[in-house]
């Protein structure tokens, strides 16, 4: 029987550091859906198309090819052949995701896709939605949050390390309307799911929460 762990939550919750971990652990797949939005938000920006534009992203939505693969252990998002991964981290992609990601038309999109994975391999499946709408049925299920400035903090950090120096100020603004407005969409907004275990990171270091989960996977 394929097993399916979802980790929901907000973003720099730890989701991702703690999904990449527990693929890792237990040999099973990772599928990472905020990077499939932040594809499909890529590719509405290199086409001059304005995120929030309905019907300018309605418009391309038939085009977009995409394909996950993975190489040397990382997910890498390929849209139309080309990989867009190197360009899907970039700070304006974060809240241009979060907006095309309220269209239903897009959400549709890319659950079909992460179903038919989901139905194929064991994996651990981290995004907003995956409990709640993608998987419901999932055997493991887990919902991360922390305060929004101890998310801003590992944010902000993070793209210091990067070499982007964007403010604490305004990182924690960004999470603050990226909260709002992916929890108060219409279509699959993010919830706790029904049957989550809730994990609050704000005071727990990553081997701490690590922990926490994996006591409660195996
Ligand atoms: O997890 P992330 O920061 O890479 O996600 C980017 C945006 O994509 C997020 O703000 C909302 C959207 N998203 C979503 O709506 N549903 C998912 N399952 C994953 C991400």
């Amino acid at each position: 029987m394929i097993i399916n762990i979802t980790i929901d939550g907000p973003s720099g919750s730890g989701k991702s550091t703690i999904a990449k971990a527990i693929s890792k652990d237990l040999g099973i797949t990772y599928l990472d859906t905020g990077a499939m939005y932040r594809g499909v938000a890529y590719y509405v920006i290199s086409k001059g198309i304005d995120p929030s534009d309905e019907k300018g992203v309605l418009g391309i939505l038939d085009d977009i090819k995409m394909d996950i693969i993975y190489k040397d252990g990382e997910q890498k998002i390929i849209i139309c052949n080309q990989d867009v991964t190197p360009y899907i981290r970039e700070h304006n992609i974060s809240m241009a995701a979060s907006t095309v990601s309220k269209k239903p038309a897009v959400r549709l999109k890319l659950v079909e896709l992460q179903r038919k994975i989901a139905s194929q391999t064991d994996c651990v499946i981290d995004g907003r939605d995956i409990g709640s709408y993608v998987l419901p049925n999932a055997k493991y299920k887990f919902y991360m949050t922390a305060s929004a400035e101890e998310r801003a903090k590992r944010r902000h950090k993070e793209l210091l390390e990067k070499g982007k120096d964007i403010g604490y100020e305004e990182v924690l603004e960004d999470i603050k309307k990226r909260d709002i407005q992916d929890s108060t969409r219409a279509f699959a907004p993010l919830v706790v799911p029904e049957g989550a275990v809730v994990v609050d990171t704000t005071n727990m270091t990553i081997d701490q929460v690590l922990k926490y989960i994996k006591e409660r996977i195996c």
